[in-house]
């Protein structure tokens, strides 16, 4: 029961279904398995010898895990976990309270750590390496630095945009992982997952459908399987089969490539607005009136690894493939990449 907030009973809202789906252990979380099979075998080895992990940073688009994968690694050390974002730190104070109440070898995790103030970033440079904070005590002539020590520990960052971390924070991550969109066998064993922690009867067709247009993102999977199943509880009798997935993400205008509208106006401003592109990313942000972070976060990493649009140095550009899906003929002098 939330505070404040009406709700049906036996409705959970969006966010405590998503915490009911996180996996917690690494044996849960599906695909990746690369940063899976990595992760494991650092995690056994610092719990063998009985110390902190090395710095964890974890970069990749939304909803593919990050989060999940933080708490995983505070789960199977058996560690406290402790979790912050970058924008909410906005004093060396705010960081000094974080770090002198961790647990030996907790786990700190910085969520969206590309957006932790320039200036705090040097107070994490010696708590990282040497477990060392120095803070001032005193104020004008009579001001001295003090150094405490803190216990061992562990930095979990998560981001969206790895290239906006600057070198000296990166290069204190001893164990750096980006994470990539899911594969459709992947995502259909991810929707047969959570079908069966949320007790939705899913044919594998039905999870297959689900999967195929998920955009590679198992949140967008868990989403889609929800208003599938209110399709299916008011149109059919229940139970996902193929095609009552199939009428459900037509009504939700997901297309067959897993595009949804957004994505689609973004590829047909950039066909019929800009001729194709080039076109620059604030320019195609008014256009469809989006946030620029929003398209290069969210819609461009899956527009990009379908191979619909290209960056160029000018700006992005749709490629054939592009026009074709939109219906439209592409232009005959071809598509201006350079
Ligand atoms: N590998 C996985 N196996 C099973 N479920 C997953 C997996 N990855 C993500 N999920 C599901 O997707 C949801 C979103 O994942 P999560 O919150 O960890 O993503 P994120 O990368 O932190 O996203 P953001 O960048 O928006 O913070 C989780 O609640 C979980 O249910
Ligand atoms: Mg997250």
């Amino acid at each position: 029961m939330t505070i404040g907030r009406i709700q049906t009973p036996g409705v959970l809202p969006e966010e405590e279904v998503e915490r009911s789906l996180r996996p917690r252990r690494l044996d849960e979380f599906v695909g990746q398995e690369a940063v899976r099979e990595q992760l494991s075998v650092s995690i056994e080895a610092a719990s063998a010898r009985g110390d902190a992990l090395d710095h964890v940073l974890l970069a990749g688009p939304p909803g593919l895990g990050k989060t999940s994968l933080a708490q995983i690694v505070a789960e199977e050390l058996g560690v406290q976990f402790i979790q912050t974002a970058g924008p909410a730190l906005e004093r060396k104070g705010d960081v000094a309270a974080f770090l002198t109440a961790l647990e030996p070898r907790a786990v700190f995790f910085v969520d969206e750590i590309h957006r932790l103030p320039r200036a705090l970033e040097e107070t994490f440079y010696p708590a990282m390496e040497d477990g060392q904070l120095p803070i001032t005590v005193g104020q004008g002539a009579g001001a001295k630095v003090v150094t405490l020590d803190l216990p061992p520990f562990t930095l979990v960052g998560a981001t969206t945009r790895a290239g906006l971390l600057t070198t000296p924070l990166r290069d204190r991550f001893g164990i750096q992982h980006r994470l990539e969109h899911y594969g459709p066998d992947d995502l259909g064993r991810i929707v047969r997952r959570s079908a069966a922690l949320l007790g939705i009867e899913v044919e594998q067709a039905g999870a297959r459908a689900i999967a195929a247009r998920s955009r590679g993102t198992p949140r967008v999977a868990n989403r889609l399987l929800k208003r599938v199943r209110d399709y299916a509880e008011v149109r059919g009798d229940g139970i996902v089969t193929e095609q009552v997935a199939a009428h459900a993400l037509d009504l939700l205008q997901v297309d067959a490539m897993g595009l949804d509208r957004l994505d689609r106006e973004v590829l047909r401003a950039i066909c019929e607005m800009f001729s194709g592109g080039p076109v620059g990313l604030s320019t195609l942000a008014v256009a469809v009136g989006e946030e620029q972070d929003t398209i290069e976060d969210v819609y461009e990493p899956y527009l990009l690894q379908r191979g619909l649009i290209e960056r160029t140095p000018r700006g992005r550009v749709a490629t054939v493939r592009a026009w074709r899906h939109l219906g439209l003929e592409p232009p005959a002098d071809g598509v201006k990449l350079f």
